[in-house]
């Protein structure tokens, strides 16, 4: 068996985001701010993550399930198309069940190296030993830290063919043009012989992307107040948590789906560890996350905005998501 073996573990500046004042510093900023607002990033602490993965199998969120569809059908042809030693990288790997589809294709064509990189420490390290006992032939280097983190290591790792993975649609969490600006730095990082696999969520009836973003079961909802539970946890945040709804509006003419947590009553909330009271008015909101949504047109735009070629779009059966190939 690989007893013994281990995953190279990389710890970027950002790794101990609330140890380091990061996550203070955000939360006061976005609570001092008007309107208010907390940056999504910080869903994912070890709670956050597994809420994830929750919400990543529920009947209305149909994204996951959309990408694994299209992996299934594209992965091996496209791994076929590599020769020669293969470095994937992954950004935002979380648990990398979707990754082991990729995996896989590639493993069959020769040797590879995975370097998944995830805010969540704990989520890596725990996707990490799992793959390392399924796969006795695979080289990881997982990076705990930020995308800056994993593009810092991307750019000083060299050799290999290097395919970079952003999955899942997380590059629906930046404005467009910042997601632009983004993928040309990760193709210069990846550069000379880079390719980028690009999962995107595609524009659609509103009422599915409500479905799927505020879920029957509450998962979602649950996923949002995490943030508050997160502050009271490591900030000595007092917010109690049922008095903030969840809510999920579709701004159509942007494309974006904006996740708010909603004050139900006026009320002030004291943050212990900021030495800071916030208050809110009935009705006032906390933005958490923006989601954006893409047409065909526009994941051609965003391509040509970041400067690459865009060599597939592949689409599920239902045109629900597009897995995408750059160069
Ligand atoms: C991980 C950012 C792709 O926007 O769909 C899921 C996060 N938010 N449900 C998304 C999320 C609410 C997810 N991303």
């Amino acid at each position: 068996m690989s007893a013994g073996r281990k995953a190279l573990v990389l710890h970027g500046p950002a790794d101990t985001i609330a140890g380091s004042g990061e996550f203070a510093r955000a939360v006061r900023a976005g609570l001092c701010a008007s309107p208010k607002r907390l940056p999504c990033c910080y869903f994912y602490d070890a709670a956050g993550s597994r809420l994830f993965e929750e919400i990543c199998a529920l009947p209305e969120y149909y994204l996951t399930r959309a990408e694994r569809e299209i992996l299934l059908r594209e992965a091996r042809a496209f791994a076929g198309t590599f020769s020669g030693p293969v470095m994937l990288a992954e950004l935002g790997s979380g648990s990398a069940a979707k990754t082991r589809i990729l995996i896989d294709a590639f493993l069959r064509r020769g040797p590879l190296r995975y370097a998944p990189v995830d805010i969540s420490r704990s989520a890596l390290a725990e996707s990490s030993r799992a793959l390392l006992n399924e796969y006795p032939e695979l080289q990881i280097t997982s990076v705990a830290g930020t995308y800056e983190d994993g593009l810092r290591y991307l750019r000083r790792t060299g050799g290999e063919h290097k395919v970079v993975a952003w999955l899942g649609s997380s590059a629906g969490n930046l404005e467009r043009d910042e997601a632009a600006r983004f993928l040309r730095r990760v193709a210069e990082a990846a550069a000379p012989r880079g390719r980028l696999l690009l999962g995107l969520d595609l524009r659609k009836d509103e009422r599915v992307l409500l479905r799927a973003y505020d879920d029957a079961q509450g998962v979602t909802a649950r996923f949002n107040r995490n943030l508050l539970a997160r502050i009271n946890r490591e900030l000595g945040g007092r917010f109690d948590l049922s008095a903030f709804r969840h809510r999920a509006v579709y701004r159509r003419e942007a494309g974006r789906i904006e996740m708010h947590l909603v004050s139900t009553h006026a009320q002030q909330v004291r943050i212990d560890a900021l030495g800071l009271t916030v208050r809110f008015a009935a009705g006032e909101t906390i933005h958490t996350e923006n989601s954006y949504k893409y047409s065909l047109p526009e994941i051609e735009t965003l391509a040509r905005d970041a400067g690459l070629r865009l060599m597939a779009s592949w689409l599920d059966r239902e045109q629900r998501f597009s897995l995408n190939v750059l160069a």
